[in-house]
């Protein structure tokens, strides 16, 4: 069965010792409580070799929210999927909307970064989602369809197994707009389709589709109560530790 997965995304926030504490109050929040979902928090990279150590890696993974699209070398300023890997974190966010749209990340760039991140053992969190515009326009499942084949359609079965989805509409990023539990049931729906045709039934019914946008803990239930949203990457409610413990709490209560 799939994992039902909450995923913060800290985005460019938090000094280290900001960071550090952030993860240590996380980790006694969650210390004696059954969680019914795994937990991850994908730190700026200069956190990750800091905080992996400090939480009980049974309860949070530890992930980046970048890689480069290269192995190793001159390519200044980069962060490689092996250098991540060796700080103990498991996890990467590649291809988040803020990615593509501010640094120009590419389908074919980020299928480089995907199979990188594969080959050095870290789950991808692989993001797709819509602008506005395409929204209104109701194209959202030809905009998913396309970063979905554009960046994943040529790995193997086993390689996409690996994977994690996240389905964000860019309009609801950071603006306090959320989708309706209606409007994410009908295309995690649809995404988990296009997966069992490409990928077979079974593999679709493995594969975990979290909903990024605006998540917070009042509207966490609702959300994750639809029958293809497995959970939720979150961006500002990700900040404060009794904010995300509220979503985490989402899948408990
Ligand atoms: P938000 O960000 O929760 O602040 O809307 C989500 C994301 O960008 O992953």
């Amino acid at each position: 069965m799939r994992k039902n997965i909450v995923a913060g995304n800290w985005k460019m926030n938090k000094s280290l010792q900001e960071g550090i504490e952030l993860a240590k109050g996380l980790n006694e929040a969650l210390a004696g409580e059954t969680q019914n979902c795994d937990v991850v928090i994908c730190t700026p990279y200069i956190h990750l070799a800091s905080v992996t150590p400090l939480v009980d890696a049974a309860k949070i993974g530890v992930g980046a929210e970048n890689c480069a699209n290269k192995e190793s070398g001159a390519y200044t300023g980069e962060i490689s999927a092996s250098m991540i890997a060796s700080t103990g974190a498991k996890y990467v966010i590649l291809g988040h909307s803020e990615r593509r749209a501010y640094y120009h990340e590419t389908a074919e760039l980020l299928a480089e970064k995907v199979k990188l991140a594969l080959a050095n053992g870290l789950t991808p969190i692989f993001c797709i989602g819509e602008v506005l515009e395409e929204r209104e326009a109701e194209k959202q499942n030809e905009v998913v369809y396309a970063q979905l084949a554009g960046s994943l359609f040529d790995l193997s079965v086993e390689d996409f197994s690996k994977i994690i989805l996240a389905y964000e509409p860019v309009w609801a990023i950071g603006t306090g707009k959320t989708a309706s539990a209606a409007q994410a049931q009908e295309i995690h729906s649809y995404i988990r389709s296009v997966v069992a045709d490409k990928f077979g039934k079974e593999v679709a019914e493995n594969t975990s589709i979290l909903y990024g946008g605006s998540c917070k803990a009042s509207n966490a239930k609702e959300l994750f109560s639809n029958l293809d949203v497995d959970g939720g990457l979150i961006g500002g409610a990700a900040l404060k530790v009794a904010d995300f413990k509220g979503i985490i709490d989402a899948f408990n209560k």
